[in-house]
């Protein structure tokens, strides 16, 4: 997949209902250029997935899942499977530190959803990233193998292009803590390395790796600078269309 490109996605979480869903997609498939450099990405709730589906223009925004469980199809009370999603999003979060540290999802079941995605035809957007106790620790590096590994045990050089990588330190995650320029840059190299041993150079330097952990508009243009991150991953700025229009005009900036 094209480095070249931006991928700016703006994970909802559990926000905005229906109505809302709706009308902020309205509002910003008016204000989002079609842009060869640039690719936008929502992920709404589950339940808004299908309406904004249908309301949706592809070539200017896709979806994403913020989860979803995975096997294909069975007794599973209350999950929806990547196979069912299939067609209806273009991506999925998989790993966010939300779902490993408040649904205790392990690497495990981060493994099977990577491999339940690609199955599928849906781009998992790997989230990786130390807590603040492992980074005092200066555990990060291994953190971050761990999670790739974990992540990715399953997944072939050839399907690795269509993967993202998103480093998001759980400290920075909706706490307003900005992360260090250089820090981003050492983690994102240090994840880079990982790939080219797992995968070889070729292969790794294609892979998408993003940055998120309270990004916001001002924050956006610094992070977008650094010539390792191929775009951003977009929590609470993204519930604000001008704020996330604003960081979309960044994007296709930073990559003229
Ligand atoms: P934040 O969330 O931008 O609100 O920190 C980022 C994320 O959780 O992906």
């Amino acid at each position: 997949m094209a480095r070249d490109k931006a991928l700016i996605v703006g994970n909802w979480k559990m926000n905005l209902g229906v109505h809302e869903a709706s009308l902020y997609l309205h509002k910003l498939s008016k204000v989002v250029k079609i842009h060869r450099n640039v690719e936008v990405v929502i992920a709404p709730t589950m339940l808004t997935l299908q309406t904004l589906s249908l309301q949706v223009n592809l070539r200017q925004i896709k979806l994403a899942a913020q989860n979803f469980y995975w096997r294909d199809h069975g007794a599973y009370t209350g999950e929806v499977s990547a196979s069912q999603l299939r067609g209806i999003v273009q991506f999925a979060l998989v790993g966010h530190s939300e779902r490993r540290y408040v649904f205790n999802e392990s690497d495990k079941d981060t493994r099977a959803k990577v491999q339940a995605a690609i199955r599928n035809d849906i781009r998992p957007i790997l989230c990786v990233g130390e807590t603040l106790s492992e980074r005092t620790a200066n555990e990060t590096k291994d953190v971050l193998f761990d999670q790739l590994i974990g992540g990715l045990a399953n997944v072939t050089s050839e399907e690795l292009d269509r993967v993202v990588i998103a480093y998001e330190p759980v400290w920075a995650i909706g706490t307003g803590k900005n992360a260090v320029p250089e820090d981003v840059m050492n983690a994102i190299q240090a994840i880079r390395s990982q790939l080219k041993h797992l995968y070889g150079a070729k292969a790794a330097d294609g892979v998408q790796v993003l940055y998120g952990g309270s990004v916001t508009a001002d924050s956006a243009a610094t992070y977008l600078a650094l010539p390792d991150v191929d775009g951003l991953l977009i929590g609470g700025a993204s519930l604000d269309d001008h704020a996330f229009a604003s960081i979309i005009e960044k994007a296709y900036v930073s990559k003229k």
